[in-house]
């Protein structure tokens, strides 16, 4: 007994292997990172255009009506906090799929759809990525240039090659549609192309939709596996069924499609972490079998998804009072968006700035590519407290009547 005590005693005094040592530092997230800044700043008039997430007009964080009504209805409901299933809520996956392909979907009356709840737009992504990798032979994703940044290490982590193709013309500041036809042409047959379904993130640039049919006849020409990542659904023009249509246009002509849905940015709840991952299958025994593969990649990452939000967003998808509420929240969102974005162009042209700023109104969606370069990035941040990414995007959604003219005089200021 006392030997035992003894070596016990000269075990705790002995050093254990330096096992982190070797850890280094990492760089900070590019995009958390301007907020970490911002809130360091002590400037009264800082602005913060990094964040993506929807600010009112007094720039303060928004729960919608509809969003605090449901939440008020499932308490007052006392439900349980049993484990719900590897596919989320069971009434809310039918819900999303619905709101994503239309009720007029033909492939949702067919059962052809296999939908799964995720971890909002991220978790889908990852899923996705991980039944790419496990399913797709080419391993292969194509994704536009430039891109969210989080999509290359979501699609990397889950083992898939990724290669860019082009989108973005720096020159005229729109979608490089021949550019992305050409990269197309080249991509080998069996591959994955990864699409945003509209408000794209970072640039603001969407097709046209004559452009997204074209689109969709060369990747079916090309048999190309089209992933939608619509992580914006109404923030785009203010009409969730408007932002569904390159979406729902593809599944009318005939591409089996994988779609990463949220529900952090149209519904406003984005630390709940809503959303959907689907696959359009060619038949119900099909999505019948995908379903089930999906639950074995689902089952070790995260077990099941959390009950909260997606309990929230089923009563609002649910309800047509709650969904007609959200519908013009949604709406209400995007238009003061649309009017910021006015407001800025304004504001710069008051200034006497004489830059063509045409492409500030000419972009949808939350973001805005402003097209400055990293040098003039840096005197914002500097000489203006105004906060934004290296690539020089700006969150809209940061802007707003009582900080429109100091952020246009700034922006006049370093670009004049
Ligand atoms: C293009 C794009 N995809 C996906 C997401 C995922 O967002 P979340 O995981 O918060 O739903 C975002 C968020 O900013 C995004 O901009």
């Amino acid at each position: 007994m006392l030997s035992l005590f003894r070596r016990l005693m000269s075990s705790q005094a002995q050093p254990t292997l330096p096992w982190f040592k070797n850890v280094p530092s990492a760089p900070p997230d590019p995009i958390l990172g301007v907020t970490e800044a911002f809130k360091k700043d002590s400037n009264p008039k800082k602005i913060n255009l990094g964040v993506g997430a929807y600010r009112d007009d007094e720039g303060k964080p928004f729960v919608l009506r509809s969003v605090r009504e449901a939440e008020q209805q499932i308490v007052d409901a006392k439900l349980d906090k049993e484990y719900s299933t590897i596919t989320g809520v069971p009434e809310f996956s039918p819900l999303a799929a619905e709101l994503a392909f239309g009720s007029e979907s033909k492939a949702l009356r067919e059962g052809r759809i296999f939908t799964t709840q995720s971890i909002s737009g991220t978790g889908a992504l990852r899923i996705g990525g991980q039944f790419v990798e496990k399913f797709i032979p080419s391993k292969t994703l194509f994704y536009p240039t430039p891109t969210w940044a989080n999509h290359l290490p979501v699609f990397r982590n889950s083992g898939l090659n990724i290669q860019p193709y082009r989108y973005y013309d720096k020159t005229t500041l729109g979608f490089d549609v021949q550019g992305a036809l050409e990269d197309i042409s080249k991509m080998p047959e069996g591959s994955v192309i990864l699409l945003h379904a509209c408000a794209h993130n970072p640039t603001g640039v969407d097709p046209s939709k004559d452009q997204w049919k074209q689109l969709s006849s060369v990747l079916k020409e090309r048999k190309i596996l089209p992933f939608f990542d619509m992580a914006y659904q109404g923030f785009a023009s203010g009409d969730v069924d408007d932002d569904a249509f390159a979406l729902r246009y593809f599944v009318e002509q005939g591409h089996n499609v994988l779609v990463a849905q949220s529900f952090a940015k149209n519904m406003g709840l984005y630390g709940e972490r809503v959303g959907a991952f689907s696959i359009v299958c060619d038949s119900s025994e099909e999505a019948s079998r995908v379903g089930s593969q999906m639950k074995i990649i689902i089952r070790p990452m995260i077990s099941m998804p959390p009950l909260h939000g997606a309990r929230i967003a089923s009563r609002i998808l649910s309800d047509p009072k709650l969904k007609q509420s959200w519908l013009e929240d949604v709406k209400m969102m995007a238009d003061r968006i649309i009017t910021m974005r006015a407001a800025l162009k304004e504001g710069l042209k008051a200034e006497g700035s004489t830059r063509d700023w045409e492409h500030i109104t000419n972009q949808i969606g939350m973001f805005c590519y402003t097209g400055i370069n990293e040098e003039q990035v840096q005197k914002l941040i500097k000489e203006h407290s105004v906060y934004l990414t290296n690539d020089g995007r700006i969150s809209i959604s940061g802007i707003n009547t009582g900080n429109v003219g100091y952020l246009a005089k700034a922006l006049h200021e370093v670009t004049k």
